[in-house]
């Protein structure tokens, strides 16, 4: 599904953030990329929908190298996730305006999915008068609505409590298995990355490792509690560490 090669990317006379960076995520794969700040995550999404140009190395998706990255995936950015002027349901019909799709044929559709999200009386509620969690909902539905195959999700629940996270966590896992798309998210926290993913791939100064996450599926939040999902924790750690 998306398959990146060699790919080098500096900004003007800063050093490298990436020299050969591979990586490879497969159709229907949940795979999560970890790193400390400043690691270049976010770059990394930046450069595969095509708002970075890579200075080396190519970015496939779906097998096929496009100059018009932007607008094959489906991006859900880090911060200033929604337009504040417009209301939910105005907000979430943006990428449907942007692909110049008629509006109205998409609404009752969109009104079942904000049900679902449990947004269903927040349609005509402006992003100030959401919760957290609420606005990330709506920011994810936003991207789910560009209709595309491969979702990039830049920390979506980063800056959620514990107890949010976690109902968050359980939703997202329902509904990746029932809608088959092909994630690649970015996190910071372990347990989040081991819960969600297939793989984790750790961004390091020297480049990037990878992990398998070997637990069986349909996962519960409860996972965290065993010890096969601590011993996953502390391999995941000491990739981080450096420490083999
Ligand atoms: N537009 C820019 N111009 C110059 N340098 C930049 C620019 N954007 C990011 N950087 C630098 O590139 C590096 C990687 O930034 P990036 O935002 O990709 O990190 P990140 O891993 O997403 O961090 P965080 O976890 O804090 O979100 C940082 O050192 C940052 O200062
Ligand atoms: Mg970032």
């Amino acid at each position: 599904m998306l398959s990146i090669q060699g790919l080098a990317y500096s900004f003007e006379k800063e050093k490298p953030i990436f020299q050969g960076l591979t990586l490879n995520v497969k159709r229907g794969e949940f795979v999560s990329v970890i790193g400390a700040s400043g690691s270049g995550k976010s770059t990394l999404f930046k450069l595969v929908t095509g708002l970075l140009e890579p200075n080396q190395g190519d970015i496939l998706i779906d097998g096929k190298q496009t100059g018009k990255r932007l607008g094959s995936v489906g991006y859900m950015p880090q911060k200033d996730l929604l337009l504040p002027w417009r209301n939910v349901l105005e907000n979430v019909l943006l990428p449907i305006e942007v692909t110049r799709e008629h509006k109205q044929t998409k609404i009752p559709e969109i009104r079942e999915w904000l049900s679902r999200f449990g947004l269903a009386e927040f349609e005509k509620a402006y992003p100030n008068e959401l919760s957290g969690g609420m606005k990330q909902r709506v920011a994810f539905l936003r991207t789910l609505m560009t209709g595309k195959e491969l979702l990039l999700l830049d920390e979506p629940f980063g800056a959620l409590d514990s107890m949010t996270k976690r109902n968050m966590h359980k939703w997202l896992l329902g509904l990746w298995g029932e809608l088959q798309k092909t994630v690649l998210f970015i996190t910071h926290d372990l347990e989040e990355a081991i819960l969600l993913s297939d793989r984790v791939y750790v961004l390091q100064d020297e480049g990037i490792k990878e992990l398998k996450v070997n637990l069986p599926r349909p996962r519960s939040s409860q996972l965290i509690y065993q010890s096969e999902f601590l011993t996953m924790r502390k391999e995941l750690e000491m990739l981080i560490h450096n420490e083999n």
